[in-house]
């Protein structure tokens, strides 16, 4: 055979986080435990399957509708109900038509079309993720063509922030530059502004003209859903553009049906049409339109007074479970190491934390006892459940000392 046209093509690294998922698979250990991926597991160690999303299924399968394409944008009763839980049914911009939604493959496909369109708004600007960031942040806005930079955020000494540097970053940005924030449960850290921090970031925004890109993939699981959507609110009062992503993956355990959104907060209603028109132009060019069945469950969850109550109990189960866990690990991993101070853990937010565990101790804990984390110090304490944590952190204590 003739050399092929593909023969120069070499082998992509494994993804960061959902490589950590295959080797894992791949491990014949039964005591392994995956603490790399963002996923919520149950006490029993499974994805559970909201009883709000199985009864909402169950109704949807007697009526059995036809599936036809859904419009560009995906089902106007997804996306107004999706707009009120992001940005509140009372807030004045939602109230006065000036907040775009529309329903996206997952927080990432928000994110991919929201790059894309600022891509296409501003050419010329480069974007600026915080320091560390989501895994695929970076690699995501460069495949959008994006030059991306890093702001300073979390500081490894303190295992808090490094805000005064943050602001300092922002003031140098230039004009029109795209700054991706997460709106709660820093990914990876655990380590969120406070309301205060938040309201400084935002006179920064306004004072530099900056692109604010707001991720919120885990609404619910730091606090609450009204106040987990605190900053996307404030910037929503304060800024005349503001872009946001945002899933049920985590907080619908809706992970394969990928249900997300992506939202402009615009100056009017007038404007808000014309970002529409664009926006469609992205997705239609993208994957034409989303899909129907994970954006009925989530509509009908929204909008069924029952299943809407119901959900938000699940949600806070969830929610109150990984905080036990943070806890939890930390004393446990004080009954075996009184010197180390893992306290940091229990107050990070959301599901993840930056444990502090070097590359070098999460290749050990991996090798030597089957569990997986992420190279950065990542660890999901979602994947953590009353059978594994002793396990997990005994292998914690022991690699620590070395
Ligand atoms: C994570 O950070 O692990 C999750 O957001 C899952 C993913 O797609 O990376």
């Amino acid at each position: 055979m003739t050399s092929s046209l593909l023969a120069h093509v070499e082998m992509a690294p494994k993804d960061p986080i959902l490589g950590v998922t295959e080797t894992y698979n791949a491990d014949t250990n039964p005591k392994k435990v995956n603490l790399g991926v963002g996923v919520y597991y149950d006490d029993n160690g499974k994805v559970p399957l909201l009883q709000a999303i199985r009864t909402a299924e169950l109704q949807m399968a007697e009526t059995a509708l036809p599936r036809n394409y859904l419009p560009i944008d995906g089902m106007p009763a997804y996306n107004k109900a999706v707009k009120e839980v992001i940005f509140g049914a009372d807030s004045e911009a939602v109230k006065s038509n000036r907040i775009v939604t529309v329903q996206t493959l997952g927080g990432t496909g928000g994110l991919k079309i929201g790059a894309d369109l600022a891509k296409r708004l501003y050419p010329e600007s480069q974007a600026w993720i915080s320091d560390p960031s989501w895994e695929n942040h970076r690699a995501l806005l460069e495949f959008a063509g994006f030059k991306v930079n890093a702001y300073p955020y979390y500081d490894a000494a303190t295992h808090g922030l490094k805000f005064n540097d943050m602001l300092s970053c922002m003031d140098q940005m230039a004009p029109g530059s795209l700054v991706l924030l997460h709106a709660c449960c820093h990914n990876p850290t655990g380590v969120d502004l406070s309301a205060a921090q938040w309201q400084e970031v935002i006179e920064m925004v306004k004072k530099k003209n900056l692109l604010p890109f707001l991720d919120m993939a885990y609404q619910g699981f730091s606090e609450g859903l009204n106040e987990d959507a605190h900053a996307v609110r404030a910037f929503t009062k304060a800024c005349p553009a503001v872009l946001v992503s945002s899933s049920f993956s985590k907080s619908m355990s809706l992970y394969g049906e990928r249900v997300g959104a992506f939202s402009v907060v615009t100056a009017s209603a007038e404007e808000a049409a014309r970002l529409l028109s664009q926006v469609k132009r992205v997705i239609r060019t993208n994957y034409s339109n989303p899909s129907t069945h994970g954006g009925m469950a989530v509509t009908k969850v929204l909008t069924t007074p029952e299943l809407r109550t119901q959900w938000e109990q699940e949600l806070t189960q969830m929610r109150e479970r990984i905080k036990t866990m943070r806890r939890s690990l930390v004393e446990k991993i004080r009954s075996h190491r009184a010197d180390f101070d893992f306290n940091y853990v229990a107050n990070q937010r959301g599901m993840f934390s930056y444990s502090g565990l070097t590359k070098e101790h999460v290749t050990k804990l991996r090798e030597e006892f089957s569990i997986y984390a992420l190279d950065s110090g990542r660890i999901c304490v979602a994947a953590l459940n009353s059978t594994n944590i002793d396990y997990v952190s005994e292998a914690i204590a022991k690699v620590i000392v070395r």
